[in-house]
């Protein structure tokens, strides 16, 4: 009996709740674009604000002329008609080209019977005798001057006009001189330029976030993940590796990783990101030398057979490396370099074989990582994008866990769902994220000033 009541309610909970996701989808697309939202609005008060100084001003003033007729031998109701219908004739009479090119003529020069139309109008003002003329002109005098002119030549004029001899049309008062113009109106094109900015800039922020498919914020890097950020490196100018800033970033990655694996145990921990040039093998390189200052034992490996850098950064050779490894039946020791670091040994990749994934698969990269556990304490694997290759999510089956990086200006929002998608469908474990390229950091040093020795490098 209940049945389509307490459905039909449970259809309005569901509405209310896309509602409010639509709602907050809105404001988490304003708290993103914000600054496109101020830099729209700003470009747009800015031309308004052009258009207010460089529109030319014009000016406005009124006359009026009254219309009457001489009324000895009527009555007065045959006097009201009389009057009406003449201040309709008239009404009629003051729009004659011979007014206006009287006028003209009265102006002077550079004054034609269509400029002064163009700046002239009339109106009858209602239940009275009077025709009001308004003109318009570039200054307060040449307003007043056509307004008076008119009124003057029309006034002279309908004293000639056949017919209409009992008639008499007076200038009623000169016309005021304006002082202010009536037009660019700041106040109310400000108020237009503002609404407008504010449409606009809410437009350009919409048509930016449908447009813009990078994670952009940390913000929407956690919504989109739902993973812990376990570490935040800053941008700094051309990679500076001495950046203090960023040394201190990569010790708190490393002193949270080292908290999150706090055991007697060694692990193994496998770094990737959703696209290249993310920050993976950078991440990877100064992580390693931050847990090697740390006290703590660490290998890194290169398994991102298909372009390895780690060899670059941490100044080892690329060959013999992982692929000749895995080819061939040779102990480890022959391939493991020391990184000139305290606690700090290095995997090169060797040369890219043409079937890196057969390489990953093998039972000896799972032997390899449990022997590279009895020596050290962190064992950290370099992989190539997941969104390039199954590299990283093989090595992922193989590892304790994954460390994934983000990068907030270049990652793809699809992207990095797909390889958190991959990552999890083989099983993996995620450590967190390691949102790379936060806030931009130049030469300024915090680190310093918090007396950092100069001589630890990560
Ligand atoms: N936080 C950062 N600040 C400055 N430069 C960075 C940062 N992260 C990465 N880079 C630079 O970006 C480029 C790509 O980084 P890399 O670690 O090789 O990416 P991936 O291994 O994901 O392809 C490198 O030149 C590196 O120096
Ligand atoms: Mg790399």
């Amino acid at each position: 009996m209940f049945g389509p009541l307490v459905s039909q309610s449970v259809r309005g909970l569901e509405r209310r709740r896309v509602g409010t996701v639509t709602f907050e989808a809105y404001l988490r697309v304003l708290r993103r674009r914000w600054p496109a939202i101020v830099l729209i609005l700003c470009a747009v008060l800015a031309a308004t604000a052009a258009a207010i100084m460089l529109l030319p001003p014009a000016y406005r003033t009124s006359t009026s002329v009254w219309v009457g007729h001489d009324t000895e031998g009527q009555n007065t109701w045959d006097a009201l008609q009389t009057d009406q219908m003449l201040v309709r004739t008239y009404a009629e009479l003051i729009r004659s080209p011979e007014v206006s090119q009287t006028v003209a003529a009265a102006m002077g020069a550079g004054w034609t019977r269509g400029r002064v139309e163009s700046n002239v109008a009339f109106k009858t003002i209602e239940g009275t005798h009077l025709i009001q003329i308004t003109a318009t002109g570039l200054d307060p005098d040449s307003a007043k001057n056509l307004a008076d002119t008119y009124a003057r030549v029309f006034a002279s004029l309908s004293g000639q006009t056949a017919g209409l001899q009992q008639a008499r049309v007076a200038v009623n008062y000169p016309a005021p001189k304006p002082g202010h113009p009536f037009k660019p109106k700041p106040k109310l094109y400000g108020g237009i330029g503002l609404f407008l900015g504010l449409v606009a800039g809410l437009g350009g922020a919409l048509l930016i976030e449908r447009l813009d498919h990078r994670i952009g914020t940390e913000e929407e890097a956690v919504r989109l993940l739902g993973l812990p950020v376990v570490g935040r490196i800053p941008y700094t100018k051309d990679g500076d590796a001495a950046n203090p800033i960023q040394r201190e970033a990569f010790r708190m990655l490393a002193a949270n990783l080292r908290f999150q694996f706090a055991d007697s145990r060694s692990w193994a921990l496998g770094v990737t990101s959703p696209g290249p040039q993310e920050g993976k093998s950078t991440v990877l390189g100064r992580l390693a030398g931050a847990l090697a200052d740390m006290g703590t034992n660490v290998v890194a490996v290169d398994a991102d057979l298909r372009r390895p850098s780690l060899h670059k950064s941490l100044n080892v050779k690329r060959s013999p490396g992982l692929a000749e490894y895995l080819a061939f039946d040779l102990p480890i020791n022959q391939f493991l370099q020391p990184s000139g670091r305290n606690g700090l040994a290095v995997v090169g990749a060797g040369p890219s074989p043409p079937n890196p994934v057969m390489f990953l698969e093998s039972k000896r990269m799972t032997s390899l990582l449990q022997d590279l556990e009895a020596i050290a304490s962190f064992v950290l694997v370099d992989t190539p994008p997941t969104s390039v290759a199954a590299d990283a999510a093989i090595v992922s089956s193989k590892v304790d866990s994954m460390i994934l990086v983000v990068d907030l200006a270049r990652t793809d929002r699809l992207q990095a769902q797909r390889c958190l998608e991959q990552l999890k469908q083989a099983g993996a474990r995620i450590a967190g994220l390691v949102v790379n390229g936060g806030r931009r950091v130049g030469k300024t040093t915090y680190g310093e000033y918090y007396g950092e020795p100069k001589e630890s490098r990560v």
